[in-house]
């Protein structure tokens, strides 16, 4: 991929991390809850060799920009190349001795679409430097190494779970993860005759804008004036709605409570080989995270209607929100008909023609030589 261009000799290896499509559970990780993400075909790559000067260097094929550090600290690096640079960081503050290397990054996900991109990036450099260094880390302990690099270094509070499907997901599977024990089970997921498609709603999403962490923050109030530990402990909801005096945390409540319930029926429904019975609970998840949870856009929304209209079994909006990505479970025979019905619903808004993929559920992150 350019590395004997860019730096003049072979690389010690090549490292691949994926991208994910969360199927349902949204909100939940940093509420202690579930969710159920499966990794992408698509991701991050990163050919790496080591250095004994002690330097990073990144380099990357989609931007020009060149970093070199060897001593990063948060705050001294911005862009892109924080995220990579973040795990040098947070594997010495985790007490790993990583020394220098050269990094050259490829990446064929969409940024920006609300398909982890920032995770890929962060996991495919984390698992690249603990092979060049000859650290073991078990791979739920090297996700919170990678979440950190991105709520200390970076700066973006998010939760543990792009992090972990990245690292955790299996070929043919979603990640059943307890984001407060951090164990996890694979559940199958055959799609044989059905079609996830992710549809690019071309809206970009920032986690690094402020929505992101107005949610986070509301339900700790929630959880806060429930005497709970997280929202995850709610067990009565009608009980703790009548606690809450503001709409706005009843309505936080509401969905956090209703789609951890919403993880778990689905999780049984993929154990029972029932995967296309689970659209129903896809678009219940999107209503909640409209009406309730508040983080839809209008391309999602016309995204999920149109797909739905065309005949797929259910839909929604995947990701922090604000932007970013919808995916729609499809009988395949349909799958050219929801393309067309949404295409043309957003040419008739002018706006900006949506892409699709076809969603495959792949291996987490691994060495490919
Ligand atoms: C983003 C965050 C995740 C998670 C989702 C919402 O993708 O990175 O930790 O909170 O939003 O489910």
């Amino acid at each position: 991929m350019g590395f004997q261009e860019t730096y003049g000799r072979e690389p010690d290896g090549v490292w691949h991390a994926p991208g994910r499509v969360n199927l349902i559970g949204e909100h939940t990780d940093y509420n202690d809850g579930f969710v159920l993400p499966f990794a992408l075909r698509q991701g991050v790559t990163v050919a790496a060799a080591r250095r004994d000067d002690g330097v990073f260097e990144l380099r990357s094929l989609q931007s020009r920009s060149t970093t070199e550090v060897t001593d990063p600290t948060p705050g001294s690096v911005d862009g892109w190349a924080a995220y990579a640079a973040g795990v040098v960081w947070s594997l010495r503050e985790a007490g790993y001795q990583v020394g220098g290397a050269s990094l050259l990054i490829d990446a064929d996900l969409p940024q920006g679409a609300g398909l982890s991109s920032s995770a890929a990036l962060e996991c495919a450099v984390a698992v690249a430097l603990c092979d060049l260094y000859g650290i073991e880390v078990p791979r739920p302990a090297l996700a919170r190494i990678a979440q950190r690099a991105e709520n200390d270094f970076v700066g973006v509070p998010c939760g543990i779970m792009d992090q972990s499907a990245s690292l955790l997901c299996t070929e043919d599977h979603a990640l059943f993860l307890d984001c407060r024990s951090g164990l996890s089970a694979q559940a199958p997921l055959d799609l044989t005759g059905l079609t996830l498609l992710v549809i690019d709603t071309r809206a970009e999403h920032e986690l690094v804008d402020g929505g992101y962490a107005d949610r986070r923050t509301a339900c700790e109030k929630a959880a806060e004036l429930l005497g709970v530990p997280a929202l995850r402990d709610v067990t009565d909801l009608a009980e703790a709605l009548s606690r809450l005096g503001d709409p706005v945390l009843r309505r936080r409540t509401q969905h956090v409570v209703t789609e951890n319930h919403r993880v778990e029926a689905t999780v049984g429904l993929l154990r029972a080989g029932a995967v296309g019975e689970v659209g129903a609970l896809l678009t219940a998840s999107h209503l909640s995270l409209r009406d309730q949870f508040e983080v839809s856009w209008p391309e999602a929304d016309v995204a999920v209607e149109e797909s739905v209209r065309a005949g797929a079994r259910g839909a929604r909006m995947v990701g922090g929100g604000f932007g970013g990505s919808v995916i729609a479970l499809v009988p395949t025979a349909r799958a050219e008909r929801v393309r067309e019905a949404v295409t043309e619903a957003y040419a008739r808004r002018g706006w900006a023609e949506p892409r699709f993929l076809d969603a495959t559920p792949s291996a987490g992150a691994r060495r490919l030589r």
